[in-house]
């Protein structure tokens, strides 16, 4: 079965063709990083335009680089929900134009269930149930992935995301948008330990994260030294910072892991990328004997191939929708 995908509910226009859920034929992705980066941060308006302007030149890349005439497809998959509402709904209308005039089903695909299945383009075995861990710009969760196409949250962050904190702390110190590799690079050599930043728990829920004390606690350091006239010491800066998410994220999703006794633990989300995260979770897991699965880098942020992957799996649970199919800016990964 070979599935068109669409994904567009950030900054990425993505296109792919997906054989039986887990062979990649093509994987395009145009990214508007440039023109964002112009403003510290992703426009909505902006990304949404471009998604206009890219995305059905994308879609005849993908089927060319997969060797494909449009009549080779079987169905089209799309992003509907999370996400920035009018980037969202762009892949929304054009795949249902596609399904529409190709006369072929149509499959919606929740965006952090295609985070989850970029594990399955990986590790070719991988098969549920397992805990996954979801770190990206906009979601920070834990998930009980008990199949392909049920899931539940178990613990999430209460406020921002750990993807958006390493963009807001990377943005005033002029490391650009998105902040969190220039960060990774930077903390490349510094010391964990020179800053103490607070790494915040929540009462009553401990599988839950908070990550605006984290973001201010770092600001204000950040302000008071420009303020003093003091040097930070960056590496050391940017390394401590990492090490504070590390220590939010990596105890909850082993705990997570134990407590659902899968013996398997993935990753995934563009945070997933960053260095300090994957070599704590590599140590925690291989501490208590958990298999631990991490997405290639390539699949790590926005793509459509995961998308295709897990639209895959939808169209065999029966999960089709209408040309009513509407986009959602937030919605529940249990919802599907
Ligand atoms: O999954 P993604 O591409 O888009 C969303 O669905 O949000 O994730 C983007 C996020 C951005 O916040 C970016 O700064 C972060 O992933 N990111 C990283 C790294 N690479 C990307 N954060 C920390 N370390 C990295 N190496």
């Amino acid at each position: 079965m070979n599935i068109l995908a669409i994904e567009s509910s950030c900054d990425d226009t993505a296109a792919a063709v997906v054989q039986d859920g887990r062979t990649v034929l093509s994987s395009c992705v145009s990214s508007q990083i440039e023109m964002h980066n112009l403003y510290g941060g992703v426009v909505p308006e902006i990304a949404s335009r471009k998604h206009v302007e890219a995305v059905t030149a994308l879609a005849g890349r993908a089927l060319a680089e997969a060797g494909l005439a449009p009549g080779g497809l079987d169905a089209v998959a799309v992003t509907y929900a999370p996400g920035l509402i009018g980037a969202v709904l762009v892949g929304v209308n054009f795949a249902k134009g596609a399904a529409l005039s190709l006369g072929l089903p149509l499959i919606p695909v929740h965006h952090v269930r295609g985070h989850i299945a970029a594990n399955y383009l990986t590790h070719p075995d991988l098969e549920p149930p397992f805990v996954c861990l979801c770190v990206s710009g906009g979601t920070t969760a834990i998930v009980d992935v008990r199949s392909y196409t049920e899931m539940s949250v178990l613990g999430g962050t209460r406020d921002d995301a750990a993807g958006e904190c390493f963009d807001k702390v990377a943005r005033v110190l002029g490391l650009g948008y998105p902040g969190g590799p220039p960060m990774d690079k930077l903390a490349q050599g510094g010391d964990a330990d020179r800053y103490g930043l607070p790494v915040a728990h929540v009462a009553g829920a401990p599988l839950d994260m908070s990550f605006s004390g984290l973001k201010t606690a770092s600001l204000n350091l950040i302000h008071n030294a420009q303020q003093k006239g003091e040097a930070l010491d960056l590496p050391s800066f940017a390394a401590s910072f990492g090490r504070a998410v590390s220590d939010s994220l990596v105890p909850r999703a082993v705990a997570a892991a134990l407590e659902r006794s899968y013996g398997r633990l993935a990753v995934a989300g563009g945070v997933a990328a960053n260095s300090r995260i994957r070599s704590d979770l590599q140590a925690a897991c291989a501490a208590r004997s958990i298999r631990l699965f991490l997405p290639q880098l390539r699949y790590c942020g926005d793509n459509a191939a995961m998308i295709g992957c897990q639209g895959y799996y939808e169209y065999q649970a029966g999960h089709t929708a209408g040309l009513d199919l509407n986009a959602y800016a937030t919605r529940d990964i249990s919802l599907g």
